[in-house]
Parts: structure tokens; sequence; C-alpha cells
């Protein structure tokens, strides 16, 4: 009898585990769209009004939103340890070398965040506000809309080397980005579509200046530039000074987003070494850039379904982490 009962029991809790699976396999993770439908039914209304206003008053703002989900994600999972300014034990990821004079759009999570304690106070982690506003950014750039997973809950630490060591950097060669994407276990397909993001927003003379001159400082060291692209780009990053000059990312439209930038890369006009090399390193992510800059809708169907993959990197969820009162900092300080 005993027997029975204890077999009974566990086909009990093989099959509900088999239901935690089904629902993982839906909605990645234990988030789901519905998260907050009853503790705060206007939550996402709330972010995208904000982002929309900063969106309308600075373009701009969309690429930067986009990119602080990214940054938040590749560093101990998506839990919004990118906002944690530095006090106590904890040294601002903000000061990382893929984050310093770079990421931004951190006053405009702040006014999200402010908005939401107004609505249903303690009921929303700045960790779900990057993950919509990432989502509704790039929908008012013109991209693909898709539905976003909530539930995450943000972290009570940071990891400064994190952010140094596991987002890739403008140089890092095709293998070395790649093993960064595997690392938080994405794929070559997500590499390439989520790399479209460089269809909005800018970067500085100092992420790509490399590729203009060579070690003895004269022209042309990088044959995968084109020629008069690089020459035009030279004339405002030169050798030396100019270090914070900006420049889109993608010349031809570069507040909207679309499949330009791939456009760009088939015509060596990639901005930066990492972009290039999607069409000059592998033959697999060479046949992806093609596909995506010949069927736009094809990209923007990869790029919704790499985002909620991407914002399912290990969050914090049930009983992990807290939800912040105030994004920059853990609750008992
Ligand atoms: C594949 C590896 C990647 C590398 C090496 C890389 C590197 C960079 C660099 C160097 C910049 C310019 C920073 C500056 O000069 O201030 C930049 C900008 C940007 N990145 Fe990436 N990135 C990568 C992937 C991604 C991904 C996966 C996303 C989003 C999902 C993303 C979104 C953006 C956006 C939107 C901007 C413009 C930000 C702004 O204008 O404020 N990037 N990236």
């Amino acid at each position: 009898m005993a027997k029975f009962f204890s077999c009974f029991f566990m086909a009990i809790a093989l099959l509900s585990s088999a239901q935690l699976c089904l629902c993982s396999k839906s909605y990645g993770g234990y988030l789901y769209p519905q998260f907050y439908d009853r503790s705060c039914p206007r939550a996402q209304e709330i972010v995208e009004s904000v982002v929309a206003k900063a969106v309308a008053k600075e373009p701009r703002m969309a690429a930067s939103l986009l990119r602080l989900h990214f940054h938040d994600c590749f560093v101990k999972g998506c839990d919004a340890s990118i906002l944690l300014d530095s006090s106590g034990s904890i040294s601002s990821e903000k000061r990382s070398n893929p984050n310093r004079n770079s990421a931004r759009g951190f006053e405009v999570i702040d006014e999200i965040k402010a908005a939401l304690e107004v609505e249903c106070p303690h009921t929303v982690s700045c960790a779900d506000i990057l993950a919509l506003a990432a989502r509704d950014s790039t929908v008012l750039a013109g991209g693909p809309n898709w539905e976003v997973p909530l539930g995450r809950r943000d972290s009570i630490g940071n990891s400064l080397s994190g952010s140094n060591n596991n987002i890739p950097a403008p140089n890092n060669t095709f293998q070395t980005i790649l093993t960064k994407f595997k690392l938080q276990g994405l794929d070559l397909v997500d590499l390439v579509a989520l790399s479209g993001s460089h269809t909005i927003g800018n970067a500085r003379c100092v992420s790509f200046r490399q590729r203009l001159y060579n070690q003895t400082g004269n022209s042309l060291p990088d044959y995968t530039l084109d020629q008069s692209y690089a020459a035009e780009l030279r004339t405002k990053c030169p050798k030396s000074g100019g270090d914070q000059t900006l420049f889109h990312l993608d010349f031809v439209s570069p507040t909207r987003f679309d499949n330009s930038y791939f456009k760009n890369l088939l015509a060596y006009k990639g901005l930066l070494s990492s972009d290039q090399v999607l069409v000059t390193k592998s033959a697999a992510s060479l046949q992806l850039v093609k596909a995506y800059a010949e069927n736009n809708e094809l990209f923007f169907q990869h790029f919704a379904k790499s985002m909620v993959k991407m914002g399912n990197i290990s969050p914090l969820t049930s009983f992990s982490g807290e939800i912040r009162k105030n994004c920059r900092k853990i609750n008992h300080y």
C-alpha cells in the first residue's frame, strides 16, 4: 500500500513538473505577460507613455533604452543590476568599459519607476521596466512588437567585472562575440538578429577608430570597410581627439528600426568591427545577414523571438531578489 502511494505521488509530481515545463516552453522560464494584470493593470500603459514622451523629445532615446536591457541581461541575468548606483559595497556597472560615457536613459527609467510607485507601490520591478521599455522603444522606432514575459525581480547586488567581461566589445573577434552570446544561452541566430538593434542609435569615434587608421597612424588597414565611407568617417574621427563624437550606427536610416543595417553590412558599411565581422568571418552568419537584408519581415520575427529569449536570461523570480522602490538603490539603503 505504502509503495502504491509513493508511486502515486511520484506520478503527480512528474505531471506537475511536466506542466511547469510547458509553461516555461511557452513563455520562457516562469515569466508570463499577464504577471501584473491584477496587481498593476495599468503598468504597461504607464511605461509606454513615459517612453513615448522621452522618444518624442529625443528619438535616440529609443536606442539607448533598448541597449540598457541588453547590458542588464548579460550581467547576472535580467535583474536591473545595471541601474544600481555606487554605494556601500556596490561599485556601479555604470562605470564599466561598455557603459562608461555611453550607457544612457537612466533618468527615463527613474521617471517610469516614480510613476509606477504612485500607481501601485512596491509592485513593478525595475528589471521588468527595462524589458518593457526595450520593447516599447523598438515599436516606437518602427520595429516589431511582441508580448513581454514579466515577473522578474530586482537584484540586491551587481557585478562590475561581469559588465566588463560578459558584454561583447566592438573590437572582439567574431568567435569571442559568439562565445559570449553562447555563455548566455543565445545562439548564432540570436547574435545576428539582435545585432540588428544597430539599425538605430549612435556610437562614439573611440568605439571604431582603430578601423580607420593602422598602428603607424596611416590610413587604411581595414579592407572590410568601404574606402569612401572610411574616408568620410576619418574627417570627423581623427587619429587623436574627438573621442566622444557621435556617429550613426546605421547611416541610411539612423532613427528608423528597419533592415537597412544588414544592407549596409553587405556593402561593407558597418560602423563597428563587431558589425562587419557578421559578414566577413562566418558563412552561416553571412547567410543570415543576407536573409534579413532581403526580408524585413523575417528580421522582425527573429528579432522579437530573440528579444524574448534574451529577456529570459537568469531572471530572479518568486522569493529571490526584491522589488526596488528606487531603481538606483537596493531597499535597505
Ligand atoms: C553583438 C555584440 C555587440 C557589440 C560588440 C556592441 C557594441 C556596441 C557599441 C560599441 C556601441 C556604441 C557605444 C558608444 O560608442 O557609446 C553600441 C551601441 C548600441 N548597441 Fe550594441 N553591441 C552589440 C550588440 C547589441 C545588442 C544585442 C543590442 C540590443 C539588443 C545592442 C543595442 C545597441 C544600441 C541600440 C546602441 C545605440 C545606443 C545609443 O545610441 O544610445 N547592441 N553597441
